[in-house]
């Protein structure tokens, strides 16, 4: 049984807003990039819900591929270090492309890969994200797809984990002082 001792009883996002949010997001992304092929790029591996339930609500010729970053460590403080665990295995050059992620918080990791994919010309660029932590921002970077805005509180569920813990509560909820 999932242990929730540390976790708020508050739901602050509930199965159905999240599900209601990625359909609403697939239609978007379906319009926007009518006629063309996309590739979806997911960020390991707090994106992987997201991502399967995004995918499916996407009506074009898509493929995905996925990369691997370290930003944090066990802790809840981002130690603002980027590194690459596991890099692409498809050539984006000439490719549009949409980083799917899980949440932006100081934005210092999407920045990192935006950049690092910029360098491999893609036709175009973008970033979606599920939650979006703006109060926290370091570097100014937005996603050009946001699902719901969250205050300045430590996250878990629907992917977002607490040492590797929580990423599988069907919801979103925050976790209560240790
Ligand atoms: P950033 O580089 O500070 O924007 O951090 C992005 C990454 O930090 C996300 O992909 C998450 O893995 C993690 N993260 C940021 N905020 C939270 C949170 O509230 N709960 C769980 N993980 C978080
Ligand atoms: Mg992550």
């Amino acid at each position: 049984m999932v242990d929730l001792k540390n976790v708020s009883q508050e739901i602050l996002i509930s199965r159905e807003q999240l599900q209601d949010k990625v359909n609403e997001l697939g239609k978007k992304i379906t319009e926007d990039y009518k006629g063309e092929e996309v590739l979806l790029v997911g960020i390991l591996r707090g994106s992987v819900p997201f991502m399967a339930d995004l995918m499916r609500a996407i009506d074009l010729d898509i493929t995905i591929d996925f990369m691997s970053v370290s930003s944090y460590g066990s802790s809840t403080k981002s130690s603002g270090v980027v590194r690459i665990l596991k890099d692409l295995e498809t050539p984006i050059e000439g490719k549009n492309v949409i980083i799917v992620e899980d949440i932006i918080d100081s934005g210092l990791t999407l920045d990192y890969i935006k950049g690092y994919l910029q360098g491999r010309h893609p036709k175009s660029l973008r970033i979606c994200a599920i939650l979006d932590k703006p109060s926290r921002r370091k570097v100014q970077i937005r996603a050009d797809y946001v699902g719901f805005e969250v205050e300045d509180k430590f996250i878990v569920g629907y992917g977002l984990d607490f040492d590797q813990h929580y990423r599988n509560l069907p919801y979103i909820s925050w976790l209560k002082e240790q």
